[in-house]
């Protein structure tokens, strides 16, 4: 009896979901019903997060409310500190993130509690936190001070404070705030879909966005974003790009930042974060990535008729913005740690323990023969 498989579960629908949709009546990624793009134009990323955890945006009150916790639980545990401080320099800081999440775990005083509210204000701690933790190791990694976080900036700005010391101006900031809301949630995508399934146990907030950080990191998900600047710093200046890109493609290369599982014609993302991009490339005068984009971006759609993702324009702007090539999927950590957090408190609100079928394709059955006689 033949069996219909759907590796990769393609095409299966496995569950409802009210976080976020693609609606193609308007091409576009919506979160509870709003615009990924009317977002970026209208909100701060913290609205947004409020948005993905709560189900509505803010209101003035409750957004004060909701920065000052935000903004409160920023600092770290000295025993995560010392742990961050031992962590080897050359890990890579997607390791470094998933293990900072399982040590708060094993700090946090309500880890078995699965309600929804404790559940919230864990995902608050994880989604306070972890930037702070990222921050430091970056700057361990340099082998600078580590620089605590300060209440007076907001999420995007007090990243770069850590980072570097400094806040710029406030066009660059924009565009990472910008970014963070186009990162924040994604329906399925196979972290969130990780994190839905160990949520579906009833295993805890930390465990599911401990393994959903070990899913994003892989080049086919998250991952993306630093193999697109592996591949322009390859391609060096613009005038290789033609020739490069082709050669990979006659290779049968899998061209990172390109292609989408859901969208077929264009990931909705793509337009507004390549025009933060470009934004971001005209401010630190460098339009060389942004005539290398263009170049692989033409023949991708010529040849393959295959389109960006998001993690295509994000790459080369985290680049510009000073950031190691290595940082790009952990700040795409820092904003979906929202969308997970929403996934798992929604998992849990109409839990049924995942567990799908395989088809067998070992052995027949056979009988044990002892140890002497094989
Ligand atoms: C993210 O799911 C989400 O929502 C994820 C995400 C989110 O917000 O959470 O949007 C974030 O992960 C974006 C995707 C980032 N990944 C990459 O950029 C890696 C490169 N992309 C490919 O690996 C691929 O496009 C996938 C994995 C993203 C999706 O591929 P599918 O749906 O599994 O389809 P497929 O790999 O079977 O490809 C279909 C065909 C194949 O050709 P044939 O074998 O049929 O001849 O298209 C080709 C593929 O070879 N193809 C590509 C390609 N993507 C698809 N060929 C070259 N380069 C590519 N990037």
């Amino acid at each position: 009896m033949t069996v219909d498989i759907k590796k990769g579960l393609m095409g299966v629908t496995v569950d409802e979901t009210g976080i976020s949709k693609v609606m193609p009546e308007i091409n576009s990624l919506t979160y509870r019903g709003y615009a990924a793009q009317d977002l970026c134009a209208n909100c701060e990323f913290e609205e947004v997060a409020y948005l993905i955890l709560n189900g509505n945006l803010p209101s003035k009150k409750e957004l004060k409310k909701f920065e000052k916790e935000e903004r409160k639980e920023r600092t770290l545990s000295k025993s995560l500190i010392n742990i961050i401080k031992q962590i080897p320099r050359k890990s890579h800081p997607m390791d470094v993130a998933r293990t900072a999440v399982s040590v708060m775990g094993l700090e946090d005083k309500e880890v078995t509690d699965n309600s929804p509210k404790a559940n919230l204000r864990k995902a608050m701690r994880i989604f306070s936190k972890t930037p702070t933790a990222l921050a430091a190791f970056y700057r361990l990694r340099k082998g600078k001070k580590i620089i605590a976080p300060k209440k007076k900036f907001t999420f995007a700005e007090n990243f770069f404070y850590m980072c570097f010391g400094k806040v710029p101006n406030k066009e660059i900031v924009k565009a990472f705030d910008v970014s963070l809301i186009l990162y924040a949630e994604h329906s399925f995508n196979v972290s969130t879909f990780t994190a839905r399934t160990i949520t579906s146990s009833l295993s805890d907030i930390h465990g599911a966005i401990t393994g959903a950080i070990a899913s994003l990191k892989g080049p086919l998900h998250g991952g993306a974003n630093e193999e697109v600047m592996h591949m322009m710093k390859k391609i060096k200046k613009p005038e290789n790009a033609d020739k490069w890109i082709n050669n990979a493609l006659n290779k049968k290369a899998v061209v990172m930042g390109f292609g989408h599982r859901v969208y077929k014609s264009g990931d909705s993302r793509v337009p507004t974060m390549r025009e933060y991009f470009g934004k971001v490339a005209k401010i630190k005068k460098d339009k060389t990535y942004e005539k290398i984009y263009d170049i692989v971006e033409k023949v991708m759609i010529k040849r393959k008729n295959i389109h960006p993702n998001v993690d295509y324009p994000t790459g080369p702007t985290y680049h510009l913005m000073g950031f190691d090539t290595d940082f790009f999927t952990p700040i795409f950590v820092i904003s979906r740690i929202t969308g997970w957090s929403a996934h798992v408190m929604e998992q849990h609100s109409t839990n049924k323990l995942i567990r799908p079928l395989a088809a067998y394709n070992g052995n027949k059955y056979r009988k044990v023969k002892v140890l002497k006689k094989r």
